[in-house]
């Protein structure tokens, strides 16, 4: 028989997967004041690894001290004793013969004053969510209009994190740039009203991502990966990814033109159609892009894994692969398997041990 797509080796410059399937970032605030996870939180990411994943993310990792926080007990990357935890995991994660890539992120309008040390909410303009912030039940501040010397100092604190990620010797970083978070925030005209540089335009509000990309793309050195998640969905408000087909289209190919290795599209269900199209996302993203694609979103079992890859390079799972340890090979193996809910995927914030 024919070895199946999902189960062959892909090159990335010079990685080679041991096969097409990867775990998702995801958040598990597991991390008190010295920012970094608790030890069964890494433990479980080498686990991954071990048990087949040919990718494993980490959770996404807050940029700057001011005002990226948006969740309590995040991980950072800038100190020398966080750069040391990460390490042993980096390196079990590789003796398993898989790759690790850091995910970063900046909260933007949907941070926690509280949490921050600034207390400040900035994002691209003066717009605050229309939910509440389902961990506090209270209105999200409406937050500052970032200035210029904020853009830069956001950018440097993506900067400063990549460092710790080299640093710490994942082979990739990647640059959250998806679900209503500060750089997505820019790319939408419901959330960017700005009138400088950094607005008005598809090339305008893609120019703070494109900032970033830049700089970062500075920090990491060519044998590692540099990827980017952008999304169709948001947290918080969902009109801040009121995109439709055709700027879609715009904005990947923008990404296209950049120095990125794999663009990662986050959905919450890979097989909905794409906007008004007939396609799917990552049909959609693949008519701009021949950039290794990631496609994630309700994938759990393998008919959808074999499905989602036919269309992508890699397909990530997030709450099947938290949930079921044994998730690659049960894939494998065809298990009969159903796909996880938002409730039961709610134990990665509680501080019992996942196997
Ligand atoms: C517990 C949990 C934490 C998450 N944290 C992140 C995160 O830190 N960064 C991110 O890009 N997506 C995050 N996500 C979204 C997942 O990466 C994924 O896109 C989403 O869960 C859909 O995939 P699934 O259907 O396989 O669960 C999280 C999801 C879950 C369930």
């Amino acid at each position: 028989m024919a070895e199946s797509k999902l189960f062959s080796s892909f090159k990335i410059k010079d990685f080679q997967l041991k096969n097409r399937i990867g775990v998702a970032p995801m958040t598990r605030v597991s991390s008190p004041g010295d920012s970094v996870p608790r030890k069964d939180v890494l433990d479980f990411l080498a686990r991954r690894a071990q048990n087949d994943a040919a990718i494993v993310y980490t959770e996404a990792i807050v940029t700057d001290y001011e005002s990226a926080q948006g969740y309590p007990r995040q991980s950072r990357l800038v100190t020398q004793r966080q750069i040391d935890a990460w390490r042993p995991v980096v390196k079990a994660i590789r003796e398993a013969g898989s790759l690790s890539i850091m995910q970063m992120f900046h909260c933007g309008r949907v941070a926690w004053p509280e949490i921050n040390p600034a207390g400040r909410i900035i994002a691209p303009s003066p717009v605050a969510p229309e939910q509440v912030n389902s961990q506090t039940g209270k209105p999200y501040p409406v937050p500052d209009e970032m200035s210029a010397f904020d853009i830069e100092h956001v950018i440097n604190g993506f900067v400063a994190t990549a460092k710790g990620a080299v640093a710490a010797g994942f082979d990739g970083v990647e640059i959250h740039g998806a679900h209503g978070y500060l750089i997505n925030s820019f790319l939408s005209t419901y959330s960017n009203r700005r009138t400088d540089d950094y607005g008005g335009s598809l090339e305008n509000r893609f120019r703070f991502a494109r900032e970033i990309i830049e700089a970062v793309k500075a920090v990491v050195p060519d044998d590692r990966l540099l990827t980017f998640r952008i999304s169709n969905w948001g947290v918080a408000d969902m009109q801040v990814s009121l995109f439709d087909a055709d700027e879609w289209r715009q904005l990947i190919g923008l990404l296209d033109r950049q120095p990125l290795d794999i663009i990662s599209v986050s959905t919450l269900n890979y097989k909905d159609p794409a906007f008004d199209t007939e396609k799917n996302m990552a049909q959609l993203t693949r008519e701009k892009t021949q950039k290794p694609l990631m496609i994630c979103g309700k994938i759990y079992d393998r008919h959808t894994a074999d499905d989602a890859v036919s269309d992508a390079d890699i397909i990530l799972s997030a709450k099947s692969l938290l949930l079921n340890p044994d998730w690659v090979r049960d894939i494998a193996n065809r298990e009969p398997l159903q796909p996880k809910t938002p409730e039961e995927a709610n134990v990665a914030y509680t501080s019992k041990p996942l196997p």
